[in-house]
């Protein structure tokens, strides 16, 4: 038997196949094959792609929510009411190339549960999910571990419905600046480091009923009503309000699941699990911590897909999507670092979730302070956002300072305070902390490149920012990598 897992139909569509064995075989977003940024709908290259991997007939397909509860709540909301079956969501095209099978579906926020729990190193642990919204859930706590027969149980601990939701809350603050609502959230987030949180308390209580429990007066779902409180807020102000409301809730939440749950293990999923600056605080209560690198829609592709093998999932690293086949060209990478230029990689798979980790990266050396402007010129980003390091794992602590509970960051989950901000300016923020990547002894070709850096140069970190054309999403296979070469004369080596 084989699984195969889809998200589709609201934001970040994906597809997952796992063997029968646990093995994660791939996974994968639509948008890197559509070319179309956070694609909602699964299109024929991912399927086509997907499929490819599944080598038997004998094989189930999973889908991540439940249309008929989801319809319930729009209903109720007063919202048009979407599609009820999953073959309407994804076209008869492409249910045929799925094989016209009977979709089963699960709870959208059990989902993100099991995206997170069967991929992390955990026997048991307390999973968070807080996202925008699922279908009725938009904040839930779960009890996971695995029965005598190694198969995942899972028990809603508590939970929060529509339309008290924290992932709304930042969405909308995030339209208030002019920014992209369930897309540029993570610009509003570097934001936050420019303003003062003064309209926090403010926020507090025109938005909340009950910030404890986290029961909202207003639905935030539509954006902010006109002529409110922040008409005249400067927006690095309103960033770091919202940044600073966002994270007195998380805390609420994370400190009703460290007393509902009974494991020292936190396991946090939903796309909220993606803002990197809130995450510096979820030490405070839990030892050990696993958030899936692609804790948002496009990663419940993998736990539907998770929860029909119902096992722990071989997890290995996240380079799951399409393969760029060749050795690592670590030495046509140092190459062009050394005389000083930025370099592409477009090499072995593609990265599953929204960093770029090595595989579809553009690479600079992080040191001096020309750099910045010189990448800038490329991405064309706002100038006050900084590059993330990327940093050989044993050499973390001398270069940064970890928050609690963080040891790692192998996925850019969090930040932290970097030690020497005079001298890597490029990947420093405005605040002094940085979006750090560690890079343990895995043999992985980002491995190895940053080992002949350090080599070559006695500095163990790279500047690393995702290779991707403006207004597309990262490059996927060898033919983007050669439009990106074309259109900004920067050598991709794959
Ligand atoms: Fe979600």
């Amino acid at each position: 038997m084989m699984y195969i897992g889809i998200s589709s139909g609201f934001h970040d569509a994906g597809v997952s196949v796992v063997a029968d064995t646990g093995k994660l075989l791939f996974a994968a977003h639509s948008e890197r094959y559509s070319k179309k940024k956070h694609d909602a709908n699964l299109c024929a290259g991912i399927v086509k792609e997907a499929m490819s991997y599944v080598i038997s007939s004998n094989y189930e397909v999973h889908y991540y929510e439940k249309p008929w509860l989801k319809a319930i709540r729009q209903f109720r909301a007063g919202q048009p009411i979407g599609p009820l079956s999953v073959k309407q969501i994804i076209g008869p095209e492409l249910a045929e190339m799925l094989g016209d099978k009977p979709i089963k579906t699960h709870v959208h926020h059990k989902t993100h549960a099991a995206a997170g729990f069967q991929t992390s190193p955990f026997e048991d642990a307390t999973v968070v999910v807080i996202d925008a919204i699922g279908e009725m859930d938009c904040i839930s706590i779960w009890d996971a571990r695995y029965d005598k027969r190694g198969k995942a149980v899972y028990k809603k601990l508590w939970s929060k419905k529509y339309p008290n939701s924290i992932g709304m809350f930042y969405s909308a603050m995030t339209q208030r600046v002019g920014l992209r609502p369930m897309d540029e959230e993570y610009i509003l987030m570097g934001m936050a480091a420019y303003g003062k949180p003064k309209y926090a308390n403010r926020m507090a209580s025109v938005f909340l009923d009950d910030i404890f429990d986290i029961e909202f007066k207003q639905n935030l779902h539509i954006g902010l009503e006109e002529n409110n409180f922040l008409d005249k807020a400067d927006d690095m102000d309103i960033a770091a309000s919202a940044q600073l409301l966002c994270e007195t809730l998380i805390e609420k939440v994370m400190l009703k699941a460290f007393r509902l749950g009974s494991s020292k293990n936190l396991v946090y999923g939903g796309g909220v699990a993606l803002n990197c600056l809130a995450n510096r605080l979820l030490g405070k209560y839990f030892s050990n911590i696993w958030i899936m690198p692609n804790p948002g829609d496009a990663g419940n592709s993998l736990g539907a897909a998770a929860l029909g093998y119902g096992g722990k999932i071989e997890w290995q690293d996240a380079f799951l999507g399409t393969n760029i086949k060749g050795p690592y060209p670590v030495k046509e990478v140092i190459k062009e670092l050394t005389k000083k230029k930025m370099v592409g990689v477009a090499s072995g798979r593609a990265e599953f979730g929204p960093r770029a980790l090595g595989n579809r990266s553009l690479l600079a050396d992080p040191r001096g302070p020309e750099i910045k402007d010189k990448v800038n010129e490329i991405k064309r980003r706002q100038k006050f956002r900084p590059f993330a390091p990327i940093i050989l794992e044993e050499y973390v602590h001398e270069y940064f300072d970890m928050p609690r509970g963080w040891n790692d960051s192998r996925y850019m989950q969090v930040i932290a305070t970097c030690r020497h901000p005079d001298l890597y300016p490029a990947i420093v923020h405005h605040d002094g902390t940085s979006r750090v990547q560690t890079v343990p002894k895995d043999g992985s070709g980002i491995r190895q490149l940053l080992e002949a850096w350090y080599k070559e140069t006695g500095c163990p970190m790279l500047l690393n920012t995702s290779l991707n054309i403006r207004g597309e999403p990262m490059v996927n296979d060898r033919s983007d990598a050669d439009r990106f070469e074309k259109l900004y004369k920067l050598k991709v080596v794959s």
